[in-house]
């Protein structure tokens, strides 16, 4: 009995780790944030990735893999966009366009209702 519910507590993890969170975990393991920051913010002349669209980095991610940059300074990426799945490029776009730093969500907490101190 309680291997089976630890067998089951183990599945459910599985499928309870959203696209998001695999994105991210592919994200570091994969080293991208040498890179492209570790909140994925851009470092120096590396572009920014958070909350761009999903769309379009699917299609860059995708034309690297094919071995295919415009420009000399994007061959750089071929070799971090070959052995990625197309699973891979979903969860890590997924990631990038939904990316929300938690630090900064913390620190700028708006909740704060001051509704009605107004008349003072
Ligand atoms: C060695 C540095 C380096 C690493 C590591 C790296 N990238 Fe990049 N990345 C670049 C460069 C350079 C470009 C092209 C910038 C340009 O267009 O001039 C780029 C572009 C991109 C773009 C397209 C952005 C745009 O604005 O068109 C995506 C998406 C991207 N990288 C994702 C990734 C992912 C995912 C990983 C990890 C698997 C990764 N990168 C790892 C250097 C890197």
């Amino acid at each position: 009995m309680r291997l089976l519910l630890l067998f089951l507590l183990t599945f459910s993890n599985i499928f309870a780790t959203s696209s998001y969170e695999k994105g991210k975990d592919l994200y570091i393991q994969k080293a991208c944030y040498s890179c492209h920051g570790h909140k994925i913010e851009g470092i120096s002349t590396f572009p920014a990735l958070a909350n761009r669209s999903k769309g379009y980095m699917t299609y860059k991610l995708k034309h690297f893999r094919e071995r295919k940059a415009d420009t000399q300074r994007q061959e750089m990426m071929i070799d971090f966009a070959v052995n990625l799945s197309d699973e891979d490029i979903d969860n890590l776009t997924t990631f990038f366009a939904d990316y929300v730093d938690v630090e900064k969500q913390e620190k700028y907490d708006d909740s704060y209702d001051n509704y009605g101190d107004g008349g003072s």
